[in-house]
């Protein structure tokens, strides 16, 4: 079957239709088209994302992003369709928090044949409500004109399935040699407990799945997560939004140029008879040290940017390994898949595979590539995949910026 998957639940406009198979045990997808708008450079004058203007560039995107997506999986036929009064009214009803949208919308619509789609997967939350709006009442119009069911999917579960996934092989023989091959993910028995340490922008969180779909909160920040921790500490560096990239570089650069800082950060939490986080600490303790070292003798130096950017890397990687590990231990989980944007950052990927092998050499450690790490609607088709499984689907159902997995 095949899905179409839309998300916007912060500063990414994405559409990806995937072709899926099998079952929850043994699933195979081929990626035929994914479209991803990044709104990055809009929201880097504001140093984080500004939701009102999240809202308007999805709202842009979305058409576009639609055409790209089912251009590339080949399944974007012109064709007049005849849309009437009544099918034009419910669609301006649904759309009617997005005006300009309703019309390049209708206009889409009244210029393409309907496509060969199953259904449709949607972000419902947790996210920025006025973004993730958008995107719900635009899977709502195209259900409704195409006739298809519609599925609400956590951003989370997004995540930890697209953790899950696993790159498959191009095959050597093709049927079209000239014709570039679509990419294969394969999610294959992954065995259980799985525990998920989700790093996003929003979440801090280790949850275990003893089943599919099924979670237990074993652990989550109680102040700021980890992305919210690093976009924070690369303000305070002068570093452009978003910061995770931007500290990870620097960092990088100190660790391969030899010494190691002359100052340590603290590692909040670390010991505690838990497995709750605490960044809010450290990054006030970054903004001292940024104080007494712009204060010395010798003043503030680039050199000292990236001894910072390396030792709260550093301390933000002790801290998530520690507490992982003893979750680890606690639960006897079998795989461990590490997901959200701060799971691309290289540090924190390196430090836990060479951990793993020592200290777990047990557990499967899964790390999604690199495209799937950030947002994207791959995930979200992975994720309304095992729902769609499961027959839920959904026809009314709201934006929740919180929405828990739990
Ligand atoms: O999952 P995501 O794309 O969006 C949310 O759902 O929040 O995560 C975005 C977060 C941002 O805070 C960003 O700074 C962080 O992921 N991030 C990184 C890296 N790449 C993205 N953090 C550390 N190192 C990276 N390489
Ligand atoms: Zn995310």
């Amino acid at each position: 079957m095949k899905i179409l998957a839309i998300e916007t639940s912060c500063d990414e406009t994405a559409i990806a239709i995937l072709e899926c198979s099998g079952d929850s045990k043994s699933a195979t997808f081929s990626i035929l088209g994914n479209a991803l708008i990044s709104q990055i450079d809009i929201h880097k004058e504001y140093g984080g994302v500004f939701p009102a203007l999240a809202k308007r560039e999805h709202a842009k995107n979305l058409v576009p992003i639609l055409e790209a997506a089912l251009e590339e999986a080949e399944l974007l036929k012109e064709d007049t369709q005849i849309i009437s009064e009544g099918t034009r009214a419910k669609i301006s009803e649904i759309l009617a928090r997005e005006p300009g949208l309703c019309e390049v919308f209708l206009d889409f619509i009244s210029e393409s044949e309907r496509p060969d789609i199953d259904a449709i997967a949607v972000t419902q939350g947790p996210g920025l409500e006025p973004a993730l709006w958008v995107g719900i009442n635009f899977a709502k119009a195209l259900a409704t004109i195409w006739n298809k069911p519609l599925i609400a999917v956590n951003h989370m579960e997004g995540h930890i399935l697209a953790a899950l996934a696993q790159q498959e092989a191009p095959s050597t023989k093709s049927e079209e040699p000239n014709k570039s091959q679509a990419e294969k993910l394969k999610i294959e028995n992954p065995q259980f407990p799985i525990l998920a340490l989700l790093i996003s922008g929003g979440h801090t969180e280790l949850v275990l799945m003893r089943e599919w779909l099924n979670y237990e909160l074993v652990g989550e920040t109680r102040d700021d997560a980890v992305g919210e921790a690093f976009d924070k500490v690369a303000r305070m560096l002068s570093l452009p939004y978003p910061g995770g990239p931007e500290i990870s570089k620097l960092a990088e650069e100190f660790r391969l140029s030899g010494p190691t800082p002359k100052f340590s950060l603290p590692r909040p939490m670390i010991h505690d008879n838990n497995f709750d986080f605490s960044f809010a600490g450290l990054k006030t303790a970054v903004m001292n040290l940024i104080k007494n070292e712009s204060a010395s003798a010798t003043g503030f130096s680039e050199t000292k940017k990236k001894a910072i950017a390396l030792e709260f890397e550093n301390a933000v990687t002790d801290v998530l390994w520690h507490k992982t590990s003893r979750a680890l231990e606690e639960t006897g989980a079998q795989t461990l898949v590490i997901g959200g944007g701060v799971s691309a950052n290289t540090h924190i990927q390196r430090t836990f595979i060479e951990k793993i092998k020592n200290d777990h050499p047990q557990v499967d450690l899964r790390i999604p590539s690199a495209s799937l790490s950030t947002d994207n609607a791959v995930m979200i088709a992975l994720a309304g995949y095992y729902r769609y499984l499961r027959n839920e689907f959904s026809t009314d159902f709201k934006a929740n910026g919180n929405s828990p997995l739990i």
